[in-house]
């Protein structure tokens, strides 16, 4: 199989990679100008994402398989760019001085099970569901974004992130297009 290259990524992920330290700053001046009244909304908006997006990672590492193919090498990147999102979401859940939530777990085993039937079921079951799954995140991040009043930082994070899950939609698509 061919090694995880700089190509595997599309220029956005790549960013993602780039920027991500970017979204650390200090804990202090996170709540500074946030209103109390709005982070109850937002700290349950972060931790949705948070679970959400462990669930996804784990949807993708276990569906990969030992085989060098073009489906394991885009499903590497694919769980890769999840773990980005989760690392974005963790953190700015510190930030803001809140904790992932403590069931996170099911999400866990949820994107185990997941994973694990449709590697089972094969390539187009694969391409399928992940195309059902990413539009489900797209919609759910659009929900998340008209509902809450973020804070620039995490609207900006929210925004790139959702960006990234059309990118998997179309990953996806054309992979299906070319079985
Ligand atoms: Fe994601
Ligand atoms: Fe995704």
């Amino acid at each position: 199989m061919k090694r995880l290259s700089e190509s595997t990524f599309s220029s956005r992920e790549r960013k993602t990679q780039d920027k991500r330290s970017l979204n650390f700053k200090s804990t202090t001046s996170v709540k500074a100008w946030v209103s109390i009244s709005k982070l109850k909304a937002i700290k349950k908006g972060l931790l949705t994402l948070h679970t959400l997006e462990l669930m996804a990672q784990n949807i993708y590492k276990f569906q990969i398989t030992k085989k060098p193919t073009e489906l394991n090498r885009q499903l590497i990147a694919a769980m890769c760019n999840e773990m980005t999102h989760y690392q974005d979401f963790q953190v700015r859940l510190f930030e803001f001085g809140f904790k992932p939530g403590i069931l996170r777990w099911m999400y866990w085993i949820v994107g185990f099970v997941f994973g694990f039937c449709l590697r089972l079921l094969g390539k187009k079951a694969i391409l399928k569901t992940g195309i059902w799954v990413e539009t489900k995140a797209v919609q759910h991040y659009a929900e998340l974004l008209s509902s809450i009043d973020w804070d620039e930082d995490s609207r900006r994070i929210i925004e790139k992130d959702q960006s990234d899950e059309y990118g998997h939609i179309n990953r996806w698509k054309n992979l299906l297009e070319s079985n």
